[in-house]
């Protein structure tokens, strides 16, 4: 079975690229030989992953990922059966999130201006999606 989860959390600290980089460096290597693809974004201190694959799989990587120190306050926003990938391009997209982001995406801009809003992106079923969706394109 399939499965998609998408969360969010916020950094113990402001990360460097080169904290985030080592980040998607492990996270790369993990989810390729466990069949996981996905996208992690970075907005001033949070951050929103989506994680695709095998239950089992997704599942435990996501224990380890709620285990990590680097991050807190950790907020599922769905955990769902899906028939087909959406992030099948990587096994850990990566987009930091900037002030040029909000500008080209006004609509979208109170979810994700100032670090992720958990409580909106929480709201309505499908926005998180529709938020990712939108990063993904553009990546
Ligand atoms: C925001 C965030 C996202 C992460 N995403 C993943 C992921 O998608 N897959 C994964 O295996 N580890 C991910 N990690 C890393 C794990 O928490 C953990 O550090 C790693 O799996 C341990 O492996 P290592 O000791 O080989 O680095 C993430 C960590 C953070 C802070």
């Amino acid at each position: 079975m399939l499965i998609q989860l998408i969360y969010v959390s916020s950094a113990k600290q402001e990360l460097s690229d080169a904290e985030l980089d080592k980040i998607l460096e492990s996270s790369s290597h993990h989810n390729a030989g466990q069949q996981v693809t996905g996208m992690l974004l970075y907005s001033f201190g949070n951050f929103m992953q989506v994680l695709e694959g095998p239950a089992e799989a997704v599942d435990a990587a996501y224990n380890r990922i709620c285990a990590d120190p680097r991050h807190h306050h950790i907020f599922l926003l769905s955990r769902e059966e899906i028939s087909e990938r959406h992030f099948e391009k990587w096994h850990m997209g990566f987009h930091r999130v900037t002030r040029l982001d909000a500008d080209a995406h006004p609509a979208f801009a109170p979810l994700f201006a100032n670090g992720f809003n958990a409580e909106q992106l929480g709201a309505k079923a499908g926005q998180a999606m529709e938020l990712l969706t939108l990063f993904r394109d553009n990546n």
